[in-house]
């Protein structure tokens, strides 16, 4: 054994022939890419001898593996596996050191440099990221260190590369000092995995290119920034379709060019312009945006205008690559970021791929470029020892965000840079803040751990519960802000404020979406926020018998790692859409429609800049789902912030049954996300004749009640012992209460709570802890009593859990009623329940029989799942879906499928209609191949038990999402208290 290299112990950032960052620009100077198959060899250790280095050094008997690539990802298990850690640090917490146990992957290539590579050039070795630190050697001499997993770095190697064959070799150690400052919420992923590349660098080329634009008044300019020799000049900069032509012969022309009235770039319309900059020896081609950010009071403005942010937090992950590139798929991502009504992107938690910012300037979206750093880890130590504000790392922070901003500096997109996440605060973040103030005047800088505000220019948070935010929003609250005294909470509330996260979407959820958005309207301070996050990182893997899943934390034999917690997007890791996703396109939509009882439908633009003339208004009359009329408003373009008032069209109303009229705004032309026809937003107006439940039948009235035993048979059904056995022809077992749904996420979720106690939440105790502690999941039942009457079957059951005394009553009378069966189930519960209950429902068992019940179809709400607090996508109509298709395969099987407000349903042959109870409430259904205990005690799609039943659930009601898997509980409207409900409905007898 011999001592760990010393720069595994050194916080500098780097070391030997790196040189100072630059734009990431497209040159028609030489390049040479060193992607492809590499040789590669993996020690479990980093104190290893030099040899890689040696030019002669036999490797053939080394693996190969492809660049770029993470090599835990390569291989079936031979190189290591992946650890997913949230803000625990997989290694001991001994900075700056790492442990001995550090794997090491040593790569090798050769390369040939062809005989025309520039001659008197400088040449650049540029890498784009690789995790976490790396050594490198070209022919035998040593180059330098970098650290900076996503950040790229370029070598001078110069004097090193020669004509015809060369030899390359990089050490890259998995743990470095640098890994304390990259403690992200995510997987830890070694190794090569963005580009290589060999650049020469003309001498009468250029150095650095950034050309700031800025908008006002319908007119453009620019501030051009030109590092070049003597010998590059004259240096022409040429925006053709702007026919700007302007040539510089030296340095000191170089100054702001005004280019006259030019279309501005905004997210909603992202007008490019191409530009190239052309010196002697090169040229670079760039895309300008104009655009202005600016802080006004506590209002970010883009040329004049207030930003409300619909964004998502987008890490780069991919099942199957990691964080390795792939441009298709993350163009297809953006469209539908898109196509769900996002129109803004935090570069969580580090600069991504430098082409998803070119993506970015071409759909539109607002970025927070975030830099890579996180030291969360340190927060256990109660930030002691963080390098945040500790001098020895100063150097390293300043290195982190200068490569950030140099690199990307030149995109339109950009609107604010971030220090990074989650790294608590001190003098480092303080020196970098500094430092992007004097580099970049033009963009604010945001770092969430600045709760004082003390080097920040907005006001972020993560995770503020809805009354807080309130209280962020609202002029002359004096509420206490999380850790500022009042005077700094006041400071704070002069700036433009935004949740850099919000709105946890890990399983079934999030709830509570639309009273986020109503803050933003009602308080103009209020700038919107991020989505945590877009995509969930199950990394595709397969079990002994090859049956793929998703894994997550803890799937790959980690010593410490957390779970599923990286399992929180908005698209599950295939990219499916979630019901969430659903949910945040329709509270986010750019376009509100707003009825009036006068038959006119108001409609408002919400977008920042652009007018309404790209979408067509659609209206349909449908009468109980059956569309009977529809044609399209007459709207003229409506400028943004504006409304309309448009008449709505006479529809015919149903005498009998539900007439609605639907309004949509869709795209009236293709766009570059989605074809035309596709619904930007849509509302639905109740139009019918009779408000629903008002010509509800009452229920029968049956006085001639005799106690019962044996079978008994009403029209199609057959009762044994009380209970049915038969309907309509086929094995029907239940009804059975339900209360228990299996567990989402959020039902898991006990760290956070109200603060205020709205939310009745126990801090620190799950809602699914207290169910099972009350025994929800394992309730047992006691028939009390069976009665008949002609035509009719009541029944009284006990229904309890082992050890407890809490109980429900439940009453069920069955009532032939023409042709039609009737049930009645009235639930009452014993005093005392002291939690929240996940659902009051009945399950009716419906076995194969070797025949399982492919699909539902119901008039109701859909198509997708909706719960009380993520309804607002959910629409009334007409729909079908095989049982598969109603459930969502979240990477930890939990409570899914529930479609509200049912008013009919056709399952395996039987037909039922809902009847509104008391208070005009429908009932909601759920179709499963799994009961929530089954599904409750997976951890993985794959352990679920094949199944011989399908399982139909009839819920009087449902308890809301919320988002308490890091962040608050159910707001209490959407809670479901213990309460007394009664379910009606008619089956077809
Ligand atoms: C935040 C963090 C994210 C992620 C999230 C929970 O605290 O910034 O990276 O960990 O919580 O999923």
């Amino acid at each position: 054994m011999v001592l760990a290299p010393a720069y595994l112990s050194d916080t500098a950032p780097g070391s030997g022939a790196r040189v100072a960052p630059r734009a990431w620009l497209r040159s028609d100077a030489p390049t040479l890419s060193l992607d492809g198959t590499w040789r590669f060899r993996l020690s479990p250790t980093a104190d290893l001898p030099d040899d890689v280095a040696e030019p002669a050094l036999d490797d053939s008997g080394w693996d190969s593996l492809p660049v770029p690539s993470h090599w835990v990802l390569q291989g079936d298990g031979e190189y290591g596996r992946p650890i997913y850690t949230n803000v625990q640090f997989p290694f001991p917490l001994d900075p700056p050191h790492v442990p001995d146990e550090n794997p090491t992957g040593d790569y090798r290539r050769t390369f040939e440099l062809a005989a025309d590579w520039p001659e008197g050039a400088r040449t650049v070795l540029r890498f784009d990221g690789v995790e976490s630190l790396y050594r490198v050697w070209l022919n035998g001499v040593e180059v330098g260190i970098a650290t900076g997993s996503r950040l790229a770095q370029e070598f001078d190697v110069t004097t090193l590369v020669r004509p015809g064959t060369n030899h390359l070799a990089v050490r890259v150690h998995q743990w470095s000092p640098a890994s304390y400052l990259e403690d992200q919420d995510q997987w830890w992923l070694p190794g090569i995995f963005r580009e290589v590349t060999l650049a020469a660098r003309p001498a009468d080329g250029l150095g650095d290119v950034w050309l700031r634009t800025g908008w006002a008044d319908g007119a453009g300019w620019i501030e051009p920034e030109v590092i070049a020799g003597d010998a590059a000049f004259p240096i022409t900069l040429r925006i053709p379709a702007l026919g700007v032509e302007t040539v510089w012969t030296g340095r000191e022309q170089i100054g702001r060019i005004e280019v006259g009235a030019v279309e501005p770039w905004t997210a909603e319309s992202p007008t490019l312009h191409d530009a190239t900059v052309g010196s002697t020896g090169e040229t670079v081609s760039l895309r300008l945006g104009f655009r202005t950010v600016e802080i006004r009071g506590d209002r970010f403005l883009v040329n004049g205008e207030r930003v409300v942010f619909h964004g998502m937090n987008r890490h780069e992950a991919h099942p199957v690559r990691g964080r390795v590139f792939d441009e298709a798929h993350a163009r297809e991502d953006l469209a539908r970021m898109k196509r769900f009504n996002v129109n803004a992107i935090r570069t969580s938690h580090y600069p991504p791929h430098p082409r998803l910012l070119d993506l970015a300037d071409e759909l539109g979206f607002w970025v927070i470029l975030e830099c890579d750093l996180e030291t969360h880890g340190f927060e256990k130590n109660g930030w002691r020892g963080n390098p945040s504000d500790d001098p020895a790392w100063r150097e390293a922070y300043l290195d982190r965000i200068e490569r950030t901003v140099e690199r990307d500096k030149n995109h339109p997109s950009i609107v604010m840079w971030s220090l990074g996440n989650e790294s608590g605060t001190g003098a480092n973040l303080a020196a970098m803040s500094a430092w992007v103030h004097a580099r970049d005047a033009s963009r604010p800088v945001h770092y969430e751990g600045d709760y004082t505000g003390e080097y920040t220019d907005v006001y972020s948070r993560m995770y503020s519960t809805v009354p807080e935010t309130e209280q962020i929003g609202t002029d002359g609250s004096t509420a206490p802000l999380l850790g500022c005294t009042p005077a700094q909470g006041a400071r704070q509330r002069t700036k433009p404020f935004l949740l850099c996260e919000y709105a946890h979407a890990m399983g079934n959820g999030p709830g509570a979406l639309d009273q986020y958005e109503a803050l933003v309207d009602a308080h103009p301070r209020l700038h919107g926020g991020f989505v945590w996050e877009w995509r969930d990182h199950g990394i595709l893997s397969r079990t002994a018998d090859g049956t793929p899943f998703y894994a997550y934390g803890g799937d790959f034999g980690e010593v410490v790692h957390d779970g599923n917690f990286v399992m929180d997007g908005m698209i599950l890791s295939d990219d499916t859409p979630t019901p969430g996703l659903y949910e945040f396109a329709a509270v986010a939509a750019p376009v509100r429609f707003a009825f009036d009882r006068t038959g006119a439908v108001t409609i408002e633009n919400r977008r920042h800049s652009a007018a309404t003339d790209d979408l067509r208004f659609d209206w349909r009359a449908e009468h109980d789902g059956r569309v009977v009329a529809s044609g399209v408003l007459p709207v003229p373009a409506i400028p943004a912030g504006a409304s309309r008032r448009v008449e709505l069209p006479d529809v015919p109303v149903a005498a009998d049954g539900e007439t609605w009229l639907t309004v949509e705004a869709v795209l009236a032309a293709p766009a570059a996300w989605a074809p035309d026809g596709h619904v930007v937003a849509s509302a639905q107006l109740d139009r019918t004749a009779r408000p629903l439940g008002a010509d509800a039948p009452a229920a029968p009235r049956i006085t001639a009640w005799r106690d019962a035993e044996g079978s008994t048979t009403l029209g199609s059904a057959v009762f044994e012992g009380g209970r049915l056995v038969r309907l309509a022809g086929r094995a029907v077992g239940g009804p059975r209460v339900e209360l228990f749904r299996a567990p989402t996420d959020n039902d898991e979720g006990g760290a956070f709570s109200d603060p205020t106690g709205s939310d009745g939440a126990v801090p620190g105790v799950s809602n699914a802890s207290l169910w099972r502690a009350h025994g929800l999941d394992r309730l047992v039942h006691r028939l009390v009593a069976i009665q008949e009457a002609p035509g009719a079957l009541r029944t009284r059951t006990r229904v309890s859990a082992a050890d407890s005394a809490l109980s429900l009553t439940v009453e069920t009378v069955w009532a032939l009623v023409g042709d039609e069966l009737e049930l009645r189930v009235e639930v009452s519960p014993s005093a005392g329940w002291p939690t929240v209950w996940p659902r009051i429902g009945v399950r009716f068992d419906l076995p194969d029989d070797g025949d399982p019940i492919p699909s539902a179809e119901w008039f109701g709400l859909g198509p997708r799942e909706s719960y009380p607090d993520s309804i607002r996508s959910a629409r009334l109509g007409r729909y079908a879906a095989t049982v598969e298709e109603l459930s969502v395969p979240y990477a930890r099987p939990q409570e899914t499928g529930h479609r509200s407000a049912v008013r009919e349903l056709a399952v395996g042959g039987l037909t039922l209609r809902t009847l509104p109870d008391g208070r005009g409430r429908l009932p909601g259904f759920v179709l499963t191949r799994h009961t929530p205990q089954q599904l409750a005690a997976a951890g993985h799609p794959y352990e679920l038990p094949a199944s011989g039943t399908t399982y139909l659930f009839l819920d009087a009601a449902q308890h809301g999402l919320g988002s308490r898997a890091c962040g608050p509980d159910v707001w209490p409207e959407f809670s479901l208290r213990p309460e007394a409900r009664t379910l009606r409905v008619r089956f077809g007898a």
